[in-house]
């Protein structure tokens, strides 16, 4: 592991020295406490908050606002993983000057170190606009959650031939735009391979298989609290729901039955 802070360099090196990067996304103070302080490189406050903290449906809904006071929470239980922020939907997409804008607002105010944005060759002029300012941008293709109501659902991307064709034409347009990593979310391996191979930035793979050059899932899924849907993709780690349903059973049992507080929990 590397030892020192990740910066947006380390996502480099890492890829050329064959060393996986790892990355979560994080919602709050402590777990970003938590995540760092395992070592985990990278920290992505996803516009998924509107799924896992804000309880709506999908991601459209989420604001500016929302990822600004979310990822400014998770800033600051963060000292050595490199923090991404995330751009909600129509925080781009508008015209050039907003989308700098919206990014430059996302780091001043949100104190993380790049955003993210999704989509291929429309992004382009966009992505410079922001590294134009100094916001390093990580890309996104694939199965792009702000794109659902075109997909018709969070489906896989990238299965026919053709479809196939247009996300790896995208990765190296992205790549060429200056973007320092791709995110790619659910296509078959096989293609999420080849981008890797045919690309020198990274490739940070959810639902892309194992030889992208790292993986990045949504906290909530690794801990099990996500009950509303678990994609293939999903690799739960341990059960916190169930942990969080226990303990808080066993607190109301025994407020309502004078077990607690007991003597030790009072004050003379
Ligand atoms: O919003 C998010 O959490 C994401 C990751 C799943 C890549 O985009």
């Amino acid at each position: 592991m590397i030892n020192e802070k990740v910066t947006v360099k380390t996502f480099q090196q890492m890829k050329d020295e064959k060393e996986k990067i790892t990355m979560t996304t994080a919602y709050s103070y402590p777990l970003a406490c938590i995540i760092d302080e395992v070592g985990i490189d990278s920290i992505l406050v996803g516009d998924s908050l509107g799924m896992t903290v804000l309880g709506h449906k999908n991601t459209l809904n989420v604001v500016l606002e929302d990822s600004i006071r979310i990822t400014k929470a998770v800033s600051r239980g963060v000292k050595r993983a490199f923090l991404i922020g995330d751009l909600p939907f129509l925080t781009y997409g508008i015209n050039v000057e907003e989308t700098k804008r919206n990014a430059g607002l996302l780091v001043k105010k949100g104190d993380c170190e790049a955003v993210k944005l999704e989509g291929g060759k429309e992004r382009l002029e966009e992505v410079e606009a922001i590294k134009s300012i100094g916001v390093p941008v990580l890309g996104h293709l694939g199965l792009t959650p702000t794109y659902l109501n075109i997909f018709g659902g969070f489906k896989v991307q990238g299965k026919k031939h053709d479809d196939a064709e247009i996300i790896l034409k995208d990765a190296k347009l992205l790549e060429e735009a200056g973007v320092f990593a791709i995110v790619l979310e659910s296509i078959p391996w096989k293609l999420a391979q080849q981008i890797t191979e045919e690309l020198s930035i990274p490739t940070i793979g959810i639902g892309a298989g194992e030889f992208c050059d790292g993986q990045v899932l949504v906290i909530d899924d690794i801990l099990g609290l996500n009950v509303q849907f678990k994609p293939k993709f999903v690799k739960q780690y341990t059960n916190l729901r169930e942990s969080v349903k226990k303990a808080v059973t066993e607190y109301s049992d025994e407020v309502k039955s004078g077990k607690f507080p007991s003597e030790e929990f009072r004050y003379d």
